[in-house]
């Protein structure tokens, strides 16, 4: 039942939407709606496709695929990605904490972020990570300081602003251009290396970049390397012996409406072309090319409108549920779970009181009626991690699927659990 095995995930088999073996209905009965169902195998399947493309261009680089924690961090996919040999990015205690849960180790993981807490960055030593991705002088001196308290050397990587043009569709996942707040700037950083290379507790050990998220074409990559490969060459020449690592962070698009995915294949030889020769370990941190087309927010319609000429589809999951519609304007394919006869051009909008509140406007799909099922797709990544309670709405589970298996990975929130850490009952303290 299901997809092929060749491209497991989510696919309509006799009318009916299933994630490989399992179908969404049977999903919904079980455990209501909004759920989020995420496949396994396609993640699985989906980490194998980018190894591969790399293992075949760049047979003689040692490199690892560090998958970027925030795109979807329940318990369940960590695992599945550590077992298929991943290491992970992460970017706060939380996702520390989480990456240990799941069993990986200190060398498995790279700590970035623009702005750690010396908290943080104590705990990042005490793990020990694999590199610290250091992101301004300030945090640099501070983990020099951290690392001394700690009588340990820290490991460093300078994350480098190659300050190039990035397109993709949102200005929000742009990370890599000149003025952003991510990175050192690229005139800055001989210096910022010259003085992790003098500080007593640090080790500089690698160069690090991450120009932005959803990104389709290879040039983006191919500027920040030609930027980045002059800058290693400088600082070895400058007496910089102990670079040993570049991180070439995540970015890699995916397909929600029609766009073309990320060449891997190019995006590999790309890399490797530009990297041969320069005798560094390779660190790579995808986020959504492993997760996004893993999964559905499956949700229940509630009722059917019209106002002021214009069609409403009402249903369970709203903005608090999935973000991305309402705040990167994101496109997200919406499908009825068992497919009803007929169209029509509707905004699908969730319960939140705000007319930001939608999954999709003025969009041509099914007719669905009231208690139809729809899911939306490509919602593996950047979904459940991004929902919240506004409006008081508990959060919604998450389901794994494993061929005709499936189980709960992260139980929907009860209503108890909105107020577990409110106290009822204020105990005042004295100023
Ligand atoms: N490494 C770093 C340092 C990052 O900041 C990110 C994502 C990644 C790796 C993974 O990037 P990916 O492979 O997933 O593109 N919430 C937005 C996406 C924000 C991406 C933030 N950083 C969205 O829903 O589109």
């Amino acid at each position: 039942m299901g997809q092929s095995v060749l491209t497991p995930g989510v696919a309509r088999v006799d009318g009916e939407l299933y994630v490989d073996g399992v179908p969404l209905a049977r999903v919904a009965a079980e455990v209501g709606t909004p759920a989020y169902v995420y496949s396994l195998a396609r993640v699985r399947a989906q980490y194998r496709r980018l190894e591969t493309a790399l293992a075949a261009a760049m047979p003689d680089i040692t490199h690892r695929l560090h998958y970027s924690v925030k795109a979807n961090s329940n318990l369940a996919v960590l695992r599945t990605l550590q077992e298929c040999g991943a290491g992970v990015d992460i970017v706060s205690a939380g996702e520390l904490h989480r990456a240990r849960e799941a069993g990986f180790g200190g060398s498995d993981i790279v700590f970035s972020g623009v702005g750690k807490t010396a908290e943080e960055l104590r705990l990042a030593l005490e793990a020990p990570v694999l590199f610290v991705n250091v992101e301004s002088e300030g945090e640099l001196r501070l983990l020099d300081d951290v690392a001394g308290a700690l009588g340990v050397t820290a490991p460093v990587a300078l994350r480098i602003n190659p300050e190039v043009t990035v397109e993709n569709p949102h200005a929000y996942i742009r990370t890599g251009e000149k003025g952003h707040k991510f990175g050192i700037p690229y005139d800055d950083v001989e210096s910022v290396a010259r003085l992790a290379h003098a500080l007593p507790h640090v080790s500089l050990v690698g160069l690090d970049m991450h120009i932005g998220s959803q990104i389709a074409t290879w040039e983006p990559y191919a500027d920040a390397l030609g930027r980045i490969r002059p800058l290693f060459e400088r600082l070895r020449a400058a007496g910089v012996d102990t670079l040993r690592w570049l991180d070439l962070g995540g970015g890699l698009g995916v397909t929600y409406d029609a766009e073309a995915p990320a060449d891997v294949e190019r995006f590999a030889a790309g890399v490797a072309d530009a990297v041969r020769g320069l005798g560094v370990s390779l660190v790579f941190e995808p986020g959504r090319f492993l997760v996004a087309e893993a999964g559905v927010l499956l949700a229940r319609v509630l009722y059917r409108k019209r106002s002021g000429g214009k069609e409403y589809v009402i249903t369970d999951a709203g903005m608090n549920d999935l973000m991305r519609p309402s705040h990167y304007q994101a496109y997200h394919r919406i499908e009825p779970v068992r497919a009803p006869a007929g169209s029509l051009i509707a905004d699908v909008v969730g319960p939140v009181c705000e007319s930001g509140d939608f999954l999709a406007l003025e969009r041509e799909m099914a007719d669905v009626a009231p208690g139809d099922l729809l899911a939306v797709h490509t919602a593996g990544a950047y979904g459940f991690v991004m929902a919240s309670n506004y409006n008081s709405r508990p959060r919604p589970v998450e389901v794994v699927v494993d061929g005709d298996r499936f189980a709960v990975a992260t139980e929907r929130e009860r209503l108890e659990d909105l107020v577990r850490l409110e106290r009822a009952h204020l105990q005042w303290r004295s100023a």
